[in-house]
């Protein structure tokens, strides 16, 4: 008997355009087959979703049994919800809009905005996600809390703790992909920082001995 290959497929709109997608996948993975762009931060293909920046958030709706669509009270975010039939998701709505304006203005009240002298050159999905989603202004006047620059943890480790904006992908690398779960966030709240435990050095650390 031919081994099954078949993935059970569900019917799903975007934007009001329908199109069929694999059961399960993810809507921020799905948009990219209509030639869509959701903005992220912490999402990446090849880790477990988190949903911790919010960046990707989107109107959604899933079908009734009645047959109709109902919408979701509050966006969500589109990085943890895998495509069900008939889900309804909306990526430009004027809630959607203003709420990646909120999320955009929220990471930026501390972070520093010294882009012309930023040593990413320019290489900045933060800056990027400014320019295209972000609000023209800032409503947050107050003095920026400073932080330790170029805080060393380890003499190939450097932590600029000012930039950080906490969406968690230095963590899960060591935690999913090296796996040697080197990093862990430590404090919680605006002083939450990806650290080492006690501040171990990367080095004291043996390497992991890959299955062979
Ligand atoms: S990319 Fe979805 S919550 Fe961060």
């Amino acid at each position: 008997m031919a081994a099954a290959t078949d993935v059970t497929t569900v019917s799903i709109s975007i934007n009001g355009i329908p199109l069929f997608v694999p059961k399960g996948e993810l809507i921020v993975e799905a948009v990219k087959r209509l030639g869509l762009e959701i903005p992220i931060f912490c999402y990446h293909a090849r880790m477990k979703p988190v949903g911790m920046c919010r960046m990707c958030l989107v109107d959604i709706g899933f079908k009734q049994q009645d047959g109709s669509v109902r919408m979701m009270p509050k966006p969500q975010a589109a990085c943890t919800l895998p495509a069900s039939e008939g889900m309804a998701v909306l990526t430009d709505s004027e809630q959607v809009r203003k709420d990646r304006k909120g999320v955009l203005e929220f990471l930026l009240i501390n972070h520093p905005l010294d882009c012309p002298i930023c040593d990413r050159g320019g290489e900045c999905p933060l800056q990027n996600n400014t320019l295209f989603y972000g609000p023209s202004t800032s409503r947050f006047v107050e003095i920026k809390r400073h932080l330790p620059k170029a805080f060393p943890l380890s003499r190939y480790v450097t932590l600029d703790l000012e930039r950080c904006i906490q969406c968690g992908r230095c963590v899960r690398f060591t935690e999913e992909i090296s796996g040697d779960s080197e990093l862990a966030f430590r404090f919680r709240g605006a002083l939450m920082q990806p650290s080492t435990f006690e501040l171990r050095d990367f080095a004291d650390f043996e390497p992991v001995s890959l299955p062979s």
